[in-house]
């Protein structure tokens, strides 16, 4: 059985000392987890990264990294920009089309498609955000993770009927299974969740930036 991946998004929170605050809170209470079943990747800021790496690295935690998006440039002049090819020293995934960047930084299917390209090319697993079973979705997506804007850091979370109804769309017109849910979730609700059909996991936002908040997400499944 595939492991249920807990993807946090900790969006532009934390400095990097912050950062490695959490993951030194984190090692000494994951002796309260089974993560046998569990993946959990920390998708910090680009800052945050290198430091997470190391320290993930030296203290051999069972986390893996990711990032929040990824330039739709391969590399060269975009200054500005940071590549798959930068991000791939330290992270094996990327999040892309989140919502907020769809809506702050005005970015279009087109681009995206551009991006889930580039960061494939450059050997990241990419987890594709929609907000709702229309929203275009590019064919090399490796997870598509299913994110409704009003759900979105507002407490209240999609029913898991609404979730099961939305995967089964969105499988049914792309034939994807790697599908996650997002929109707070926490520890007091995630059981609910759980088993969701073609479930792969979820992505989590504010619930993840306290440690024994994100804790007791991980021994609530
Ligand atoms: P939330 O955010 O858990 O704070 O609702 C989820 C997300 O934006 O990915």
């Amino acid at each position: 059985m595939n492991k249920l991946l807990f993807i946090a998004n900790w969006k532009s929170n934390k400095t990097a000392s912050e950062a490695v605050d959490w993951l030194k809170a984190f090692d000494k209470l994951r002796e309260n987890v089974n993560l046998e079943n569990k993946e959990v990747i920390l998708c910090p800021s680009y800052l945050g990264l290198p430091f997470c790496f190391s320290y993930i690295k030296e203290n051999n935690l069972p986390i893996k990294l990711g990032v929040q998006d990824v330039s739709a440039f391969r590399q060269g002049a975009y200054s500005g920009e940071v590549s798959a090819r930068q991000v791939k020293e330290f992270a094996m995934y990327t999040i892309i089309g989140h919502s907020e960047r769809r809506k702050y930084n005005h970015e279009t299917d087109d681009e995206l498609k551009n991006k889930i390209l580039v960061a494939k090319q450059g050997g990241l697993n990419t987890i594709y955000c929609v907000q709702d079973k229309n929203t275009f979705i590019p064919e090399d997506a490796d997870f598509v993770a299913y994110e409704p804007v009003f759900a979105i850091g507002t407490g209240t979370p999609d029913t898991p009927k609404s979730i099961e109804n939305t995967f089964s769309e969105i499988s049914k017109k792309t034939g994807k299974t790697n599908l996650i849910y997002g929109g707070s979730i926490d520890f007091t609700n995630i059981k609910h969740y759980t088993r969701i059909p073609l479930l792969s996991g979820f992505l989590i936002g504010s619930a993840s930036l306290d440690p024994n908040t994100f804790i007791n997400i991980l021994q609530a499944c």
